[in-house]
């Protein structure tokens, strides 16, 4: 046990306010620690039994024959869960609300600017899914076929995922702050045809060409015949392509109000998500259909405590996982209403959170770490005149939250009221693997706490591969037992799943985390063990920025022969990129002449990062080296410049495998002279 992971888990229990469970009147959720103990030991040694149950939560189309079928045992055969089911998410999500409950609503929309809010019922919302359906179909989307989604965080690109999953396609939502390359990349890669985006999008009062950036994108994509324009605002301009464009919503219009959905198999694929991953191609994640729907409905019923009466607030994006899960699926697959919100938490003002809980009376807020740190600086006065008395759970995802932030938002924002969930989880988990249950668990800040029903966590020697069963333990995070919600492929590439997540440690699931684990089971998140670095609560690979920087050009020539991009602390976004970077001969000897100047060089290439992977992604700092620290075998030792950005020089640890011990001198001159 490291005496960093004994600190860690040296905190006081808090006990779990009985104000933060759901109404006594919801009978579905968990009320007590025995009841979770008992359902959860369940779900384990039987699951079989434990989600059969569950899953009368869904709506099925054809019952399924068998909960979880793998040949051979656990993950290394491609575990099936309900297996002859058939049903249709979109049916789930929006028609049985409708038929049920049509004038409650399925959206409030918080635009950008705070005036233009507006709500959607369940029954307008089953319309317009509808009518983009047949769209959609109208265009020869069928079932099996990609389509992309490039929106900010509007009502239209609920619409959209719903309206694909409706016709048994499959959505691959690209976050909007991407960039044209990155977009080009992943509409090539899930051979999408059909591309859904709008005109513009608007942060801040920051106005986006929306349409022009895919435009851009498309240019290399000539597969791509159809692209539906959401025309946000119709008295103004975009560019548009009449061979190719399809506005919305005249071109919606004339369809029927009603078009029945597709049932497909439990396992038919539902979305791909790209993730980053250590090489710098984005991977595929590839959703199936039944059983993450029922994750996304059990975690946020269970976990957030979640009634048909409820409105979530989850200000993630659904270009990321905790947007589909979390402002989508699970919310609408309970029949509660969600807040789809496009703008930032700062503005007009850095209250905009508060403002939205009080005046919608949000029951769960879902945010992360980095928003927390960035909201506390205003202080906790300007909250206090909010009434967030309607708050049950306050969620954090992306990273761990630090002891102080978890009391902030305890005491400040829940006022001792709710339960802080810091839910563990991952695109490829589909929901939250690990998190507190509102009112039941008592929580330990900076620990995730413990396990969602169906999880079962191992602590793995990293060196041995063998599960380290004593407690308390510190090792690589891994998952024993196949859980419904999880990813079942990568896109095209199962070879490439079976090497990252299985291979890695034989019969365990590999998270790519690393964590410990006391004697009450309590998990606490260590962090990537892989090349994979979260900038605001985004998972960036340090090779897909790295490919970026090589191939960047400056009159025609490359820049760069080599670099390294690491990942280094920053207060607000938790990690930044700082990125080390050797020249080509010809820009030293630019530089040696005086034609360059290197801060220029540096600032150019964090501008062809934004440009080739998005904003998000600017590295904070280029640092131009004449060399990297390598190993006799040439592999860089990116510990060693973790080690110099922090300024912690005189903590380099073993530096022997290094093949030129002189570059460590020279890259911390560099470090302190390109301030
Ligand atoms: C990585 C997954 C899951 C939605 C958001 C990010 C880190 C996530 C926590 C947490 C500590 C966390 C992990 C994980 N992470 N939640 N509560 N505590 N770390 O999804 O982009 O797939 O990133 O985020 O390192 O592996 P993602």
């Amino acid at each position: 046990m490291t005496l960093e992971a004994e600190k860690l888990m040296n905190v006081p229990t808090i006990p779990a306010p009985a104000t933060a469970l759901p109404p006594a009147s919801s009978e579905v959720h968990v009320r007590n620690m025995d009841q979770y103990k008992a359902l959860y030991e369940q779900s384990i040694n039987d699951p079989e039994t434990f989600f059969g149950e569950q899953s009368k939560a869904l709506s099925w189309d054809r019952d399924f024959d068998k909960v979880l079928y793998h040949v051979g045992n656990n993950f290394s055969d491609s575990p099936a869960w309900f297996v002859g089911g058939k049903l249709n998410a979109s049916y789930n999500c929006v028609d049985r609300w409708a038929l049920q409950t049509p004038n409650k609503v399925a959206i409030i929309y918080e635009g950008d600017d705070a005036e233009k809010g507006y709500s959607i019922t369940y029954s307008e919302l089953l319309v317009r899914v509808c009518q983009m359906a047949q769209l959609l179909q109208s265009k020869g989307v069928k079932v099996g076929d990609v389509v992309t989604i490039y929106l900010p965080m509007t009502p239209e690109a609920v619409i959209s995922m719903l309206a694909v999953a409706r016709i048994g396609a499959i959505h691959s939502c690209i976050f909007a702050g991407f960039s044209p390359g990155a977009i080009k990349d992943r509409v090539i890669d899930s051979n999408s045809h059909v591309v859904i985006t709008c005109d513009k999008g608007y942060r801040a009062t920051k106005v986006i060409q929306t349409k022009k950036i895919v435009d851009e994108a498309l240019e290399s994509c000539p597969d791509v015949k159809t692209v539906v324009v959401i025309n946000r605002d119709p008295s103004s301009p975009f560019p548009q392509n009449p061979e190719r464009d399809v506005i919305y919503p005249d071109a919606a219009a004339s369809f029927k109000s009603y078009c029945a959905p597709v049932p497909v198999d439990s396992e038919h694929p539902l979305f791909l998500l790209y993730t980053s991953g250590s090489t710098g191609k984005p991977k595929g994640m590839q959703h199936c259909t039944a059983g993450y729907l029922l994750g996304a409905l059990l975690t946020t019923r269970h976990i957030f405590g979640v009634t048909p009466d409820d409105t979530l607030f989850t200000s993630g994006d659904i270009g990321w996982i905790t947007g589909h899960t979390y402002a989508v699926y699970g919310p609408l697959a309970n029949g509660a209403t969600t807040v789809i919100f496009e703008s930032t938490p700062v503005y007009p003002t850095p209250t905009r959170y508060w403002d939205i809980v009080d005046r919608h009376k949000v029951t769960q807020f879902y945010t992360a770490p980095t928003a927390l740190r960035l909201l506390r600086q205003y202080g906790h006065e300007i909250i206090d005149k909010y009434d967030l008395s309607s708050l049950r759970a306050l969620g954090s995802v992306g990273e761990p939250i630090a002891e102080e932030i978890w009391e902030w938002y305890f005491n400040y924002v829940g006022r001792g009221r709710c339960t802080v969930c810091d839910t563990y989880w991952l695109t490829e988990s589909g929901s939250h693997l690990v998190s507190s249950i509102p009112g039941v668990t008592p929580m330990k800040p900076g620990s995730a706490g413990l396990p969602f029903f169906g999880i079962k966590p191992a602590i793995v020697d990293p060196v041995s591969g063998h599960e380290i069963t004593e407690r308390p333990a510190e090792g690589v995070f891994a998952i024993s037992q196949p859980w419904p919600s999880m990813a079942r492929s990568i896109f095209n590439d199962y070879a490439r799943y079976q090497d990252t997540y299985l291979k890695p440690y034989p019969g365990f699931f590999f998270t790519g985390d690393g964590a410990s684990i006391d004697s009450e089971g309590y998990i606490f998140i260590g962090g990537r063990m892989d090349d994979v670095v979260n900038v605001s609560g985004h998972r960036l690979s340090t090779a897909e920025v790295e490919s970026s920087v090589l191939d960047a050009t400056m009159d025609g020539e490359s820049m760069m022969t080599e670099c390294a991009v690491v990942g280094v602390d920053d207060e607000i976004t938790g990690q930044a990129l700082v990125v080390f970077a050797v020249c080509e001969p010809w820009l030293k000897d630019d530089i040696a002449s005086g034609k360059k100047i290197p801060q220029d060089i540096s600032i150019e290439t964090i501008l062809i990062v934004r440009k080739e992977i998005g904003p998000f992604a600017a590295p904070r700092k280029v640092y131009l080296v004449d060399d990297l620290p390598k190993t006799r075998s040439g592999k860089i030792l990116r510990r060693v410049l973790r080690k110099i950005v922090a300024g912690e020089e005189k903590q380099l640890g073993e530096l022997s495998t290094l093949s030129d011990p002189s570059v460590v001198p020279a890259l911390i001159d560099a470090v302190k002279n390109q301030k």
